[in-house]
């Protein structure tokens, strides 16, 4: 799915910047492992950039923060320092709060929840909003639902939770206030810094993808880890407004139809690797897995109620309001 508003994507603009014999070189800023859905289908979209433009685009991924940590991604990509970022939709939320919708714990009940919330209304209204900072989404891409991990006990109720720190996304004050809202001290973080701060016990938990855990070795600093599934947790793929016009149109025209069918890929490599991770830890002794029955999964959506009303008060009742009619 392409999620450029399809007026724009087609819009016929000055090109002064790139001249069709010019070589493209695209770097592509991205802060997980390379063996993650977002690693692997920057890759692949890397790869097949560069077959189908005969070697006049070159994609050139930078995964593991290597180039720009979470904090400094969004600044690289409007200097021109880098061309593609994907970050967590969390991350968004200083630029746009009205993003935090999609961090509200238990708003979707599973992925395509998300992704027809995506490509409706309430999906497009934040899609044109990025349009305001003059960037554009190309994609929306999956990593999965969050579980939480820790390494002082098997949590089980929210009030286990309690007096315990836990790292979070850095700019989104929803999930801040989530784990305010338990007793809990949030301690926002770039994803780079995570590994170190629950090694050192500067935090005692945090919450994540599984894909993410497995692929960091959380799990050799996290003995515990709760199936929650409280939070969705996707990327947006964003490019510089201007710059993407400034790209010769029959190559713009490859990348979007290498982004969509990239995207179709990245779903369901989401799924597959965050079902093969989960495996591998439950068969990994330094984890034990607790799993929650309805009757307590309802508790820590009861929990987590009071969050609602919180960004409602951040940026109106409106869109949470249509977010939840579109629900039922
Ligand atoms: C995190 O910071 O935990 C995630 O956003 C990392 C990522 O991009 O999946």
């Amino acid at each position: 799915m392409i999620l450029v508003m399809s007026g724009c994507a087609k819009r016929v603009v000055d090109n002064e910047q790139i001249s069709p014999e010019q070589k493209l070189v695209i770097k592509f800023s991205h802060v997980v492992a390379e063996n993650t859905p977002k690693g692997m289908a920057a890759q692949r979209f890397a790869r097949l950039v560069q077959e189908r433009t005969g070697g006049r685009v070159e994609v050139q991924v930078f995964p593991n923060s290597t180039l720009y940590a979470d904090g400094e991604e969004m600044q690289a990509l409007r200097d021109g320092a880098v061309q593609i970022i994907a970050p967590a939709t969390s991350k968004l939320a200083g630029l746009f709060p009205s993003w935090q919708l999609l961090d509200l714990p238990y708003a979707f009940v599973d992925t395509e929840a998300v992704h027809k919330t995506m490509a409706g209304p309430v999906g497009q209204k934040l899609i044109r909003s990025l349009e305001e900072q003059d960037l554009l989404a190309l994609a929306f891409w999956d990593n999965g639902f969050k579980v939480l991990t820790n390494n002082v006990r098997p949590i089980i109720n929210p009030a286990d939770v309690r007096g315990l720190k836990f790292r979070v996304m850095i700019n989104s004050s929803v999930l801040k206030e989530q784990f305010k809202m338990l007793g809990a001290q949030p301690v926002p973080t770039s994803f780079n810094n995570v590994y170190r701060l629950l090694e050192e016990n500067k935090v005692q938990g945090q919450e994540n993808t599984l894909s993410n855990i497995y692929s960091k070795k959380f799990y050799r600093v996290q003995p515990y880890m709760t199936v929650t599934n409280h939070g969705y947790m996707g990327y947006v793929v964003l490019v510089n407004k201007k710059y993407w016009y400034s790209i010769p149109a029959d190559i713009r025209d490859i990348l979007h139809e290498t982004m969509a069918e990239v995207t179709e890929w990245e779903r369901a490599r989401a799924a597959e690797l965050n079902e093969l991770y989960y495996k591998r830890l439950r068969n990994n002794d330094a984890i034990k897995i607790t799993t929650l029955s309805p009757r307590e999964r309802v508790a820590w959506e009861k929990a987590f109620y009071p969050v609602y009303d919180y960004l409602a008060r951040e940026i109106g009742a409106e869109l949470i309001d249509e977010l939840l009619r579109e629900k039922n």
